[in-house]
């Protein structure tokens, strides 16, 4: 039966390139394999919704100009709802800058432009899309727009009874007294750091900061690491979901896959240790090729995939 998948945050229009170098190893470095993509963190998810057979509803912001044909295009294609994604006056559409170096580990970077551009129409649509959203739905969003934003999301939602999955990136902007109004949270281990103020370096203390994502008010707390799997504390204990140890092609967006892959399995009633498998799943599947939404893949290859992953599920020490 399909469900709602409310994405509110970035969008962006990705410029990826491929080097033969690693980034910033000289001032001018000579790259190849220029792709103009869809992206952002929103659209990412919304994406999937859609690919995952949803009524999948994005929520955000865009420039008046070509490169927000760049960024919604293919999402209009596989069917997101682009209602509520509104036009900034006088804004440039978000860039991402992307270089992929051999290892597949990319370095971006975000102007973020219309991102961060509200007005009250904007806010309206939002508030509109959260509280006419047909049940049953989820609300997975990012802190790449305004933190008023957010936490005007986020307050709708909980007043709906809708559950919330938040990426907070950028960590600088997360407002700690809204984190018991989310179901889960799922920075990276960078992220995690970051926000929690913790060294998260190893799997031990990925299992640390995932419980105090806890402690911060969430039900679920995920720590996504390096190799496409993650660290996952919940009701049932403090978990390491393993990646298929596949090298990367492009990392980029594999973040993405897993949040809002991880959204769709809680939206669909799965339990969090379910989801955090379909989610390190298409994290993993989301690296085999160059991009963010041209690489990610639908159910059946997620189901499959989850399903070896889960022979190498541990229980970490708590
Ligand atoms: O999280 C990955 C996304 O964020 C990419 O699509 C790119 O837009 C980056 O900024």
């Amino acid at each position: 039966m399909p469900r709602t998948l409310i994405s509110l945050g970035s969008i962006n229009a990705d410029f990826q390139v491929r080097l033969n170098q690693a980034p910033g190893s000289q001032e001018t470095l000579l790259a190849h394999g220029l792709h103009r993509l869809s992206g952002g963190k929103a659209a990412n998810t919304a994406y999937l919704g859609a690919l995952f057979g949803h009524r999948s509803v994005l929520v955000g912001r865009v420039g008046a100009d070509d490169l927000a044909d760049q960024a919604l295009e293919p999402l209009r294609k596989v069917g997101v709802c682009l209602e509520a994604v509104t036009h900034a006056p006088g804004a440039s559409t978000a860039v991402s800058m992307i270089a992929v170096p051999a290892t597949g580990k990319k370095q971006i970077i975000l102007a973020n432009e219309a991102n961060d551009r509200w007005d009250a129409m904007a806010r309206e649509r939002l508030s509109h899309a959260v509280s006419a959203a047909a049940l049953p739905a989820l609300l997975v969003l990012d802190y790449e727009i305004p933190a008023e934003v957010v936490r005007l999301a986020i307050e709708a939602a909980y007043q709906r009874g809708l559950p919330v999955v938040l990426d907070p990136s950028f960590p600088e902007r997360v407002e700690r007294g809204l984190m018991s109004k989310v179901r889960a949270l799922t920075p990276n281990a960078e992220e995690a750091a970051a926000l929690l103020g913790l060294v998260v370096d190893t799997e031990q203390e990925a299992g640390k900061a995932a419980k105090a994502l806890r402690e911060l008010g969430a039900a679920i707390g995920v720590v996504k690491l390096p190799d496409g799997g993650c660290v996952l504390a919940c009701d049932d204990g403090v978990f390491r979901v393993p990646s298929n140890g596949q090298p990367a092609v492009d990392a980029t967006g594999a973040g993405d896959a897993f949040t809002g892959t991880f959204a769709i399995a809680l939206l669909e009633g799965l339990a969090p240790l379910e989801a955090a498998l379909w989610g390190s799943a298409a994290a993993n599947l989301a690296v085999t090729t160059f991009g963010s939404q041209p690489a990610y893949q639908g159910r059946e290859p997620v189901k499959a995939l989850a399903e070896q992953l889960r022979h190498g599920v541990t229980r970490l020490h708590e």
